[in-house]
């Protein structure tokens, strides 16, 4: 007996859009970033599958990659925001970390640690204006790393602000500036493309690509699904009808009674909630699907039940039927839509509650 609520994970779907990945961009190398628990999908689950395949994995932050490490992950991992603190750069050359640098505090702290790191990734602020150094001070970071003695080699990363946004100009002034840079510097590998930039634009030959969101199989485009673009959908999350009753026109439902029945009808209550990930700001008419049919959200969220009808209003859902929430037929990035956010938001604040059920090319 439990709580009917999963969320299924096909790793093989993931390893699959992986590939997809570095097919699109057959001269680079390719991190699978698995940051935030791999957007929700499980990081140690997905990085202990993608390993003997990925060329390396990236994560936001140290304690992200010790949790790799200490689940058995060898490839190299890059901390994508560099280190926080001074003293974890002992702690990058004790487990063989590569980091990103961006500011004048980490150089000090890296050159202070006397830490021997492989691969520095020196972050150029190429226009986005969270992190990194400009075109000017570049190239004497680069100077200043080789000359520490303790950097095997300076990678030149930039993110870019607007590469979902395929009429935005700002992307092709991002990858000028970049390959300005870079040629300032001289011989320099590069890593610039997030998945948006993967599937849509042409970025520098050879260096590392960063897939992160594609590898989920959802999609960055606010105009198209993850299926559309070639990709495979990673997670389903679905759960079971726990309770039904029948409505009259004008019956209301929920939390504030935010919900009217139009006409007569059965409604559904479902076991999953805001508490489990589901984004309390989906609205009604949020699509999923019962029993392999469409339906849609009848009523507030709540903390872990939601309310539910058939688009159809001559079905009437039945006790213990299946009901998927996102994946299969329903495309998290139209349920994200509904609730007025995006699809990287939905899968990275899955909570631990559902039960997390991993399938493996064998049995997927
Ligand atoms: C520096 C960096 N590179 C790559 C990624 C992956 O981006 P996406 O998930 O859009 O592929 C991220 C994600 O935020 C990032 O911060």
């Amino acid at each position: 007996m439990a709580r009917p609520l999963t969320a299924a994970v096909d790793l093989e779907a993931i390893l699959h859009n992986y590939r997809y990945a570095k097919k699109l961009q057959p001269s680079c190398k390719a991190f699978a970033v698995v940051k935030s628990n791999a957007y929700g999908h499980g990081a140690v689950e997905v990085s202990r599958y993608l390993d003997k395949e990925a060329d390396a994995f990236a994560v936001a932050a140290i304690e992200e990659a010790i949790v790799l490490r200490e689940a058995g992950i060898e490839s190299p991992i890059l901390l994508l925001e560099g280190v926080f603190e001074g003293d974890e750069w002992s702690l990058c050359e004790q487990h063989g970390f590569w980091a990103a640098l961006e500011n004048a505090q980490q150089m000090d702290e890296l050159i202070a640690s006397q830490a021997k790191i492989e691969k520095v990734f020196l972050k150029l602020d190429s226009g986005m204006h969270r992190l990194g150094v400009d075109k000017e001070a570049a190239p004497g970071f680069v100077e200043a790393l080789k000359a520490t003695g303790q950097v095997g080699e300076v990678v030149l990363m930039t993110h870019f602000a607007c590469a979902d946004d395929l009429s935005d100009l700002i992307t092709m002034q991002q990858l000028t500036y970049f390959e300005q840079t870079r040629q300032s510097i001289g011989e320099i590998e590069a890593s610039v493309a997030n998945s948006a930039a993967i599937m849509k634009w042409s970025v520098p030959e050879g260096g590392w690509i960063r897939p992160g969101i594609m590898l989920y199989g959802i999609s960055p485009f606010a105009e198209v699904s993850g299926r559309a673009l070639g990709l495979r959908p990673a997670m389903t999350l679905s759960t079971k009808v726990i309770s039904t009753r029948q409505l009259k026109k004008g019956d209301k439902v929920g939390y504030g009674l935010g919900y009217e029945a139009e006409e007569d009808h059965v409604l559904a209550t479902i076991a999953v909630g805001y508490g489990d990930g589901y984004p309390r700001h989906a609205q009604n008419g949020t699509p999923l699907q019962i029993n392999g049919q469409e339906a849609c959200l009848a009523g507030r969220v709540s903390m872990d039940m939601l309310t539910v009808r058939m688009q159809d209003y001559s079905v009437a859902p039945a006790m213990g039927q299946e009901v998927v929430l996102w994946g299969g037929d329903v495309p998290v990035e139209e349920v994200a839509d509904y609730a007025g956010t995006i699809g990287y938001e939905l899968v990275t604040r899955m909570t631990a509650r559902p039960h997390y059920r991993y399938l493996r090319g064998d049995d997927s």
